[in-house]
């Protein structure tokens, strides 16, 4: 099952820490493409998996039909292997999307599950010879995702872009609580960071903080292979630290976007605590689709992680895993550096 891991050093414990998750996903470089809705095409994921990442077909915004078609043009870009990802709650059925999932199950490597309870599901998947990525933004919900089965814990933190966890932990906060928590109670399981990350500075930070890999959104929408409007792409490069907001809050939930008159119209609107029918009109999939796909950004909203001030240009999405896989390395090689130096002060103690 692992014969197609190249890049493993000669004598490795498959549950060395930083390999697990290549050998789960059968991939080269730690880095996971996540759920995209409307904007995660199968084009894009096959370019993510055939540079050696792991790209992954989303199905958010899209019919399942529409659904199939991306999965089948993945599998005709790449023979390497892909994901698709499920947000359970975002519809009320989501079985005729397992039933696109059953069809093509020889062509998909792994379902991710977000936004919903995962448990009821990874068996049925599971079954189906798949492996099952759980996202999740606490502790404890890492804790049961593992406990119910997952293959890979993916812990995104507030700083993402699209939906968050209401308890709205972030990134560095979230990954080495969870690491940790799994670690005590046995749980071997992959975990890939997620949420803000658009550097191999980051990644080599997640890496340190006990993470297996990442998972990374926004960068991704900024590839050629993208189906997402220019004009989004652009707004991306020229966005910078303070270019994201949170809407949904109003109604319980956490959604990271681009700032622009639209969402400022959303928040002046949610200061006034409107009625779910209220805000509805300006939340749904369709304000997302006419600003991400047909390009009209003042008339509808897009999804940004706080990461987006390190995006500087458009680029092929293999070119972008592999800059980050390299960066994270070259980043890396200053550590001896710094535990030298540290184990140098008078008073501290290798442990
Ligand atoms: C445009 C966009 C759409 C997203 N749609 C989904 C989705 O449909 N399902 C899902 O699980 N996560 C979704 N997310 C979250 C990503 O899968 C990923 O975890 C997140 O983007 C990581 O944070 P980053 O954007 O800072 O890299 C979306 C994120 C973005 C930016």
């Amino acid at each position: 099952m692992f014969s197609e891991v190249t890049n493993m050093p000669g004598n490795w414990d498959k549950t060395e820490w930083g390999f697990r998750l290549c050998q789960v996903l059968e991939i080269r470089y730690p880095i996971l493409e996540g759920g995209l809705a409307h904007v995660g095409n199968g084009r894009l994921a096959a370019a993510i998996s055939e540079a050696g990442g792991f790209g992954q077909v989303g199905s958010a915004g899209r019919s399942p039909e529409q659904f199939a078609e991306e999965i089948t043009l993945a599998a005709s870009l790449t023979t390497k292997p892909f994901g698709v990802n499920i947000p359970i709650s975002e519809r009320k059925d989501n079985r005729p999307y397992f039933d696109v999932i059953h069809q093509h199950r020889r062509a998909i490597a792994a379902v991710s599950l977000s936004a919903g309870n995962p448990r009821p599901l990874i068996p049925q998947l599971k079954e189906m010879g798949l492996r099952v990525i759980v996202l999740t933004s606490t502790v404890s919900q890492a804790l049961k995702a593992a406990e119910g089965g997952a293959d890979v814990v993916v812990c995104e933190g507030f700083e993402a872009g699209g939906h968050n966890g209401p308890a709205e932990i972030t990134t560095m906060a979230l990954v080495p609580q969870v690491v940790r928590a799994l670690r005590e109670r046995g749980r071997d399981v992959p975990v890939a960071a997620a949420g803000g990350i658009a550097s191999g500075e980051q990644m080599a930070a997640a890496l340190m903080l006990g993470a297996d890999g990442v998972q990374i959104g926004t960068l991704f929408v900024a590839t050629e292979e993208c189906e997402a409007h220019p004009a989004y792409k652009r707004t991306l490069v020229e966005a910078g630290d303070e270019a994201t907001v949170v809407i949904e809050r109003s109604q319980g939930r956490v959604t990271r976007v681009l700032r622009s008159p639209f969402t400022e119209r959303i928040l002046d609107l949610e200061k006034r605590r409107p009625s779910m029918e209220e805000l509805l009109p300006f939340i749904v999939g369709k304000s997302n689709r006419i600003a991400a796909i047909e390009g009209h950004m003042d008339e509808g909203y897009v999804n940004a992680g706080q990461g987006v001030g390190l995006i500087h240009s458009v680029r092929s999405a293999g070119e972008v895993v592999r800059d980050l896989a390299a960066e994270a390395a070259r980043v890396l090689r200053r550590g001896p550096t710094w535990a030298q130096w540290l184990e140098g002060v008078d008073g501290v103690r290798s442990v």
